[in-house]
């Protein structure tokens, strides 16, 4: 098994939007490794959220990484915007890049870490010939759209095959996991392989965001030692 750090990403989806700024302080404060932020443009995913304006009002608030993602066609036109507005991750789907690579040599020439994401249909194997080129694969544990989901255990073993497959190359890879990841099911994520951990529901449902990543924590570290 890897040695990769675990990570814990809030997704701000599921903050009070009226007072993010204070949401985002809260879990900064409150132990957080990166800010996971929910960009959806209605055409890919059935929902609307974020654009870049948001992202600058998250980056003023926190000086934690921005793991920014992309739910959203035609991403290759977005790139500059969101790597201006502050994201330091940017991760794109797998399912709505037709030119995948180009679209990753874009992130990478800006100087950004990036990610793809593969939805819950979606095989390992759409990332097999650029994943010497990402610095994070993101496996969608729900499909997205809408935070507060519940996890789908059929990926439990793409995360694993992800991971072995980063290993067996000497691959430096995280393996991010979104949807559905809660302090009662962490153990099974991170003993699949998983490295980077997304909750929303998860973290801003509960009363001390500090206690329950401190938990996440603990708890994913347990299952992988
Ligand atoms: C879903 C988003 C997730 C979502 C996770 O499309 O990508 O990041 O906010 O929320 P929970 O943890 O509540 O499933
Ligand atoms: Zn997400």
């Amino acid at each position: 098994m890897s040695a990769r750090p675990l990570l814990i990403a809030p997704s701000i989806l599921s903050a009070d939007f009226g007072r993010l700024a204070d949401e985002v302080r809260a879990i900064t404060v409150g132990g957080a490794d990166y800010v996971h932020v929910d960009v959806m443009d209605g055409h890919f995913v059935p929902n609307l959220t974020i654009g870049p304006p948001v992202i600058r009002a998250v980056r003023a608030a926190t000086h934690l990484p921005l793991d920014v993602h992309l739910m959203i066609e035609q991403a290759d036109r977005w790139i500059d915007e969101y790597a201006d507005a502050g994201a330091d991750l940017i991760c794109v789907h797998a399912e709505a890049c037709p030119h995948l690579h180009r679209t990753i040599q874009a992130i990478r020439s800006r100087g950004k870490r990036a990610a793809v994401a593969l939805n819950p249909a979606t095989p390992a194997g759409a990332v097999d010939y650029v994943l010497d080129q990402l610095a994070m694969v993101l496996v969608m544990s729900v499909n997205p759209g809408f935070g507060g989901q519940a996890f789908i255990d059929g990926v439990l073993p793409k995360i694993t095959a992800l991971r072995q497959e980063a290993d067996r190359r000497g691959l430096v890879l995280d393996i991010e996991v979104d949807g559905g990841v809660k302090v009662d099911n962490i153990d099974v994520i991170t003993r699949a392989g998983a490295n980077v951990i997304v909750s929303g529901s998860g973290i801003f449902a509960t009363k001390d965001y500090g206690q329950t990543i401190a938990e996440l924590r603990r708890r994913g570290e347990a299952a992988r030692a």
